[in-house]
C-alpha cells in the first residue's frame, strides 16, 4: 500500500490546485470516489486482523475527513472567487435606454362589459353570477320553456352526454337561467345583472358559439313597464352615448315575460356605412319585458304580490356598433394585431361615477 501520508499530501495538493470547479470535482472524485486509493484501502480493512483493522480504520477515516473538508474549504473558495470576478467586471449601465415592453391591452368584449355594468350598477344593479354549464330546469323549465316548447328548437343547445339518470347537462344558451337562481336563493326585492358566456351551436358572420349577454331582473311589488322603459332608454343612451339616441320599443314573444318588447335603437345606413342616432332605420338591440307569472310561481313568488321587468342585451353587437368593428368572428380570433388596433389601455376602464352623467 502506498505510504498513506504521502497519499494524503498528494490529493491535497490536487485539491488546492484545482483552479476551476470542474477540475475541483475531478480532484475529489480522485480522492475520495469508489476507485480511489483510499476507498480500495478502506475496502481492504477486512483482511485484517482486529488490532490492525482498528488502527487503520482510524487513520483512514481521519484522512478521509480531511480530504472532504479540504474540498469544501476549496469549493467556498472558488465560488467567492467567481463572485468577485463578476462583481469587478460586470456592471449595469444606467444610461442605457430601457428594451420596450410589450403592452398589453384590455379586449373590446371585456372594455364594453365593464362600461355597461359601470352604467347599470350606478342605476343601483348588483352583479349575480351564475354557471356556464346548466341544467335543463335553470336553462328551460323554470324560464317556462316546457320540453316540447320550440324556443328550444331556436337555441341551438351544446348539451352534454346524458348522465344514468337520463338527465343531460347543457352548455347555458343564454343569462336568463341566473334569474332562476337568484330568485331561488334570495328573497325580494331584487335588482340584479348577469354579465357572462353563452353558448349556442352557430357559426356565420354574426353569431359564434360562444358569446356574451349581460342580463338584467328587477323584481319588487311596484315596478312596471314605465320603469323597464326608463331604465333601458337610459342605458342605451348612456352607453353610445348620445344623448337624444331614438329608441322605439317593439311587441315581441319570450316565454319567461309578458308582455315581451324588443328595443331598437336610430341608425343610418346611408351610403354603405351605419351611423348610430338619427336616421330613418332602427336596428334591435335587447330583449326585454315584465316577468312572466309562471316564472314567479315556479320559484315560489307570488304573482299577486311581485311583479318587475327583465332584460337581456348582447355584448359584442353593441360593442361592433360603437367601436366600429366590422366582423364579429374577428372578435375571438386571438389575433394580436386585431387586438392592438381595437383594444384598449388596461386603465381606462370607466368609474362607476361616469354613468349616466358622463
Ligand atoms: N334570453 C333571451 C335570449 O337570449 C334574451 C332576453 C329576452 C332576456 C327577454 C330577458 C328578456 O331577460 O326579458 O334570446
Amino acid at each position: 500500500m502506498e505510504d498513506l501520508h504521502a497519499l494524503e499530501e498528494r490529493m491535497l495538493a490536487q485539491i488546492a490546485d484545482a483552479g476551476d470547479l470542474p477540475a475541483l470535482e475531478q480532484a475529489r472524485v480522485a480522492a475520495l470516489g469508489k476507485r480511489s486509493p483510499l476507498t480500495q484501502a478502506m475496502k481492504g480493512l477486512g483482511g485484517l486482523d482486529v488490532d490492525a483493522r482498528k488502527e487503520a480504520g482510524v487513520r483512514l477515516n481521519r484522512i478521509k475527513r480531511r480530504l472532504g473538508d479540504a474540498v469544501e474549504a476549496r469549493r467556498g473558495a472558488l465560488e467567492r472567487a467567481a463572485l468577485d470576478e463578476r462583481l469587478a467586471t460586470e456592471r449595469v449601465d444606467v444610461t442605457l435606454p430601457p428594451r420596450p415592453e410589450g403592452e398589453g391591452a384590455v379586449h373590446p368584449v371585456g372594455q364594453v362589459l365593464d362600461e355597461l355594468i359601470a352604467i347599470l350598477a350606478d342605476m343601483g344593479f348588483r352583479v349575480a353570477d351564475g354557471p356556464d354549464i346548466e341544467d335543463d330546469f335553470h336553462n328551460f323549465t323554470a324560464l317556462n320553456i316546457p320540453p316540447e316548447h320550440p324556443a328550444r328548437q331556436m337555441h341551438d343547445t351544446f348539451y352534454f352526454r346524458a348522465d344514468e339518470a337520463g338527465e343531460r347537462m347543457l352548455l347555458r344558451t343564454h343569462t336568463s337561467p341566473v334569474q332562476i337562481r337568484h330568485m331561488q336563493a334570495e328573497p325580494p326585492p331584487h335588482r340584479i345583472i348577469a354579465p357572462g358566456r353563452t353558448y349556442r351551436c352557430d357559426y356565420d358572420m354574426t353569431h359564434t358559439p360562444m358569446f356574451h349577454q349581460i342580463e338584467g331582473l328587477v323584481i319588487d311589488e311596484s315596478t312596471h313597464m314605465g320603469h323597464l322603459k326608463g331604465c333601458l332608454i337610459d342605458l342605451a343612451r348612456a352607453f353610445f352615448e348620445v344623448d337624444d339616441l331614438p329608441v322605439r320599443f317593439r311587441p315581441s314573444y319570450f316565454p319567461f315575460t309578458e308582455p315581451s318588447a324588443e328595443m331598437d335603437i336610430g341608425c343610418s345606413r346611408e351610403g354603405g356605412g351605419l351611423r348610430i342616432g338619427h336616421g330613418a332605420d332602427w336596428m334591435e338591440i335587447l330583449g326585454c319585458g315584465m316577468v312572466h307569472p309562471k316564472v314567479l310561481e315556479i320559484v315560489g313568488l307570488d304573482p299577486a304580490r311581485y311583479q318587475g321587468f327583465a332584460f337581456g342585451i348582447g355584448v359584442e353587437r353593441p360593442a361592433m356598433l360603437k367601436y366600429g368593428i366590422p366582423d364579429l368572428r374577428s372578435f375571438f380570433d386571438a389575433d394580436l394585431r386585431w387586438l392592438r388596433h381595437y383594444g384598449f389601455a388596461p386603465f381606462d376602464v370607466p368609474s362607476l361615477a361616469a354613468g349616466l352623467s358622463a
